[in-house]
């Protein structure tokens, strides 16, 4: 297995970090609408700069920028990072819009921008105004907001995760890897560079997913479980194979 194999190399696992690296492509392959998520091994690393993967938007319905699974969604913040890079890698941060002094730590240490990574935290709408107020001054000094339309609770984070596959697909294509982590948590950039330069490849890659994979995992039924899923959300006793997409889940 090629995961095997690379993960030894992973300097950076060891710091407790990062949920999953997510190449695009492969979640957003089109084949993945049935349903039944698969962790896919046949991937394949560019050898020479490449157009990338071009995800076929002619595909989707014209309101499919405007919806996020069942919701009807608009971004109301939106920055263009990628407009006419590729960048090497593009980070999207989950973030709570009250935890400004978790993305400051974030900016003044690993998150520091470079020319080829982009970073981005993404956050949900609040009900009052007065933060929204805070959050968009934040976003005037920093420019490194995505806000969606839904509201910004526990429940709503696969909207906020949904909403990075939007980001991705429609403004930031050509983005060579991509980074989806929490703000809760550290990540060793120049190790996270030489790995996808140096054991992946300086070009990008396709049909990709790294992560460690949960494999069996029984489905939380206690109402004492932050996790709890009803039966009538999710019927089977357990999972298929996914990937965890906190720090917390991946100890
Ligand atoms: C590959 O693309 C990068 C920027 O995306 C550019 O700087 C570089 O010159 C390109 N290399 C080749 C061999 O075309
Ligand atoms: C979403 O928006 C469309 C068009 O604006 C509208 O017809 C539809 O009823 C809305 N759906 C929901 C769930 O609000
Ligand atoms: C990206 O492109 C859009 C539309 O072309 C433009 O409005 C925006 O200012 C650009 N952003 C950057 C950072 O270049
Ligand atoms: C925001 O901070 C709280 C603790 O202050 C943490 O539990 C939570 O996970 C953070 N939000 C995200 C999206 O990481
Ligand atoms: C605002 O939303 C928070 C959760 O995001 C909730 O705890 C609070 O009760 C809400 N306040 C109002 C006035 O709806
Ligand atoms: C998720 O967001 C939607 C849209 O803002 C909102 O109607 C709904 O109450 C939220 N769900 C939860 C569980 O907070
Ligand atoms: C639930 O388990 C059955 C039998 O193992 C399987 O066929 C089905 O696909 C599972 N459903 C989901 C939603 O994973």
């Amino acid at each position: 297995m090629h995961e095997k194999r690379l993960w030894p190399n992973l300097v950076f696992v060891l710091f407790g970090l990062l949920g999953c690296v997510v190449i695009w492509q492969t979640i957003l392959s089109p084949s993945s609408s049935s349903g039944n998520f698969h962790l896919n091994t046949v991937y394949t690393l560019y050898t020479q700069n490449s157009t990338g993967f071009i995800y076929p938007m002619h595909q989707l319905p014209v309101t499919d920028y405007n919806q996020l699974i069942d919701l009807n969604f608009s971004f109301t913040i939106l920055n263009l990072v990628c407009n006419e890079s590729s960048p090497l890698l593009l980070v999207l941060i989950h973030s709570s819009p009250e935890n400004f002094s978790k993305r400051k730590t974030i900016r003044e240490t690993w998150g520091k921008g470079s020319d080829n990574v982009k970073i981005l935290f993404m956050i949900g709408s609040v009900n009052s105004s007065d933060l929204q107020k805070t959050l968009e001054d934040e976003n005037t000094i920093y420019n490194d907001f995505i806000q969606g339309s839904f509201l910004d609770t526990y429940r709503n984070i696969t909207y906020k995760h949904v909403m990075v596959f939007k980001y991705v697909i429609y403004h930031c294509s050509k983005a060579r890897y991509i980074l989806k982590t929490d703000d809760d948590v550290f990540v060793n950039m120049p190790a996270m560079k030489n790995f996808l330069t140096v054991d992946l490849s300086p070009y990008g890659a396709t049909r990709m997913l790294l992560c460690t994979p949960r494999k069996h995992t029984k489905v939380p039924r206690t109402y004492r479980s932050k996790w709890r899923v009803s039966f009538t959300e999710y019927p089977n006793r357990s999972y298929p194979t996914y990937c965890p997409a906190s720090r917390s889940e991946l100890q």
